[in-house]
């Protein structure tokens, strides 16, 4: 599989799942950056999913990784951001229909609500399964028709 450029960040609920799949995927060769947080702290989620989905609306990044403990926190933010198609996923057919589907660029994962296995199941599904454009196309491209 190609390398890919991938954006990880969440909040304090998310931490620990951030770390686990962080080294999955530097292990698999990919190419991540860290948003944080970096530790258990309380934080506020918005101060870590705005900027991702920015650098994901900029096309610095393939894909996206968002993880707080229910994962809409994280998953609302993004979605205020024209172009950032962010897809809350708990289980693996769910992510590759996100995927197929909707062309999503960002997985919200629920790191309170999926085990360690799902989860990085879940994860590596996601960032390998392509678009299938065709009628799913015309539907993506009518999300940012009503956008500002
Ligand atoms: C933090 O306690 C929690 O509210 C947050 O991780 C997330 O679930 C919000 O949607």
């Amino acid at each position: 599989m190609d390398k890919l450029r991938i954006a990880i960040g969440g909040d304090h609920a998310g931490y620990f799942l951030k770390e686990r799949i962080k080294k999955i995927l530097l292990d698999l060769g990919h190419e991540i950056k860290d948003f944080g947080p970096f530790s258990e702290e309380s934080v506020d989620y918005p101060d870590y999913a705005h900027p991702i989905a920015i650098a994901i609306q900029n096309k610095e990044f393939n894909y996206g990784i968002l993880i707080c403990g229910t994962a809409n926190g994280v998953n609302i933010v993004a979605n205020k951001h024209k172009g950032v198609r962010s897809a809350l996923c708990w289980q693996e057919k769910i992510a590759e229909l996100a995927r197929s589907h909707n062309d999503a660029n960002i997985i919200a994962l629920p790191a309170r609500f999926i085990d360690f296995s799902e989860a990085e199941n879940t994860v590596l599904t996601f960032i390998s399964t392509p678009f299938e454009g065709g009628r799913h196309a015309n539907r993506v491209n009518k999300i940012n028709e009503y956008c500002k």
